[in-house]
């Protein structure tokens, strides 16, 4: 589904994973430009209700003036906000399903203005919510070259880490880092061009997360997600990493799995000890969508759905 510039991944098959009832309560985590929101709009009944969070206030326009939908909320906020947010509005407990697609939006990416491309040159910015926090470029400015690596290292896997760190330190003795092209020149001239990546793309996706605090984000979200979903919701989270992939798959895993017991004990069926969460599975996208858009070969769908009895 094409929604203004931004084409959603694995559309069809997350709106699926959500198995949304007429008149259910859903959350759209990551706005963006509305695609899965009005995916969910569509199937939703007159009585149904939509919440959906973007921490970028640009996203939060779009949808203003685009969406008017009475069974629609739109709320400019990060969603580890989630919890707070939705006690204030009695919901807790209440929701059927949370869509996450993480990452950033086409616009994000194509404006070269937001800095999160290599491609454009740009003010080294990467915020996506540009009304608080730290921009890349300040962020360069002031941190050692040990916190760089680190950054670099543990948010891309990048194994030039180092290098890159150490040839951005070098670039500052004469002058700042202050935009896109400038680092990607630099992190180019450390690492070897490979066939279809730029060499830039682990450092720009590391400090991206790193300025975004994403991992931060989605991990304290996804434990809020317990309290937040009513018994049976669902969650159907997007990822487009191996790091944010790892933390959906473990939070999922922690709380559906069932504790083993020491071998030989008997295994007592207590009703009680029913774990919050239930594993639906991970799916890819298909050949035809891969065929279509570059973006879904990285991306990782995982659905997870609430015990409707929990200890
Ligand atoms: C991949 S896009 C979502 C696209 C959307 N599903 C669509 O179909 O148009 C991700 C969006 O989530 C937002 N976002 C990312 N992390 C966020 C967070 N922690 N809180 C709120 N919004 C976030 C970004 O600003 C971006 O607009």
């Amino acid at each position: 589904m094409t929604s203004h510039h931004h084409q959603s991944v694995m559309f069809n098959e997350s709106i699926a994973g959500l198995a949304i009832k007429n008149n259910g309560i859903y959350i759209d985590a990551t706005f963006g430009r509305g695609g899965h929101t009005q995916g969910i709009l569509n199937k939703l009944g007159n009585e149904g209700r939509l919440i959906a969070f973007d921490q970028d206030m640009t996203a939060i326009d779009y949808a203003r003036k685009n969406f008017n939908d009475e069974r629609l909320e739109v709320i400019h906020s990060a969603f580890s906000n989630m919890h707070n947010l939705l006690n204030e509005r009695d919901l807790l407990g209440e929701i059927d399903g949370i869509l996450m697609d993480l990452g950033v939006s086409s616009p994000q990416l194509d404006n070269a203005q937001r800095g999160f491309s290599f491609n454009a040159d740009g003010p080294l910015d990467m915020r996506m919510n540009q009304t608080s926090g730290t921009n890349a470029a300040e962020w360069l400015a002031t941190a050692s070259e040990t916190e760089v690596a680190n950054v670099i290292y543990k948010f891309g896997e990048e194994r030039k880490s180092r290098h890159i760190a150490n040839a951005i330190k070098k670039f500052q003795e004469d002058a700042p880092v202050k935009t896109t092209l400038q680092l990607a020149n630099i992190v180019a001239s450390v690492v070897k061009a490979k066939k279809n990546k730029h060499p830039a793309t682990r450092t720009f996706q590391a400090i991206r997360i790193f300025i975004n605090q994403e991992l931060q984000q989605l991990l304290d979200t996804l434990e809020q997600t317990l309290s937040t979903l009513a018994p049976a919701g669902r969650l159907s989270i997007i990822s487009f990493h191996s790091i944010e992939d790892r933390i959906v798959k473990q939070f999922i895993q922690k709380h559906s799995k069932q504790k083993q017991l020491p071998k030989g004990l008997p295994i007592m069926h207590n009703e009680n000890e029913q774990m919050p969460l239930k594993n639906l599975g991970k799916f890819f996208a298909s050949a035809e969508e891969i065929g279509n858009s570059r973006r879904s070969r990285s991306a990782i769908l995982r659905i997870a759905q609430r015990t409707t009895k929990v200890c």
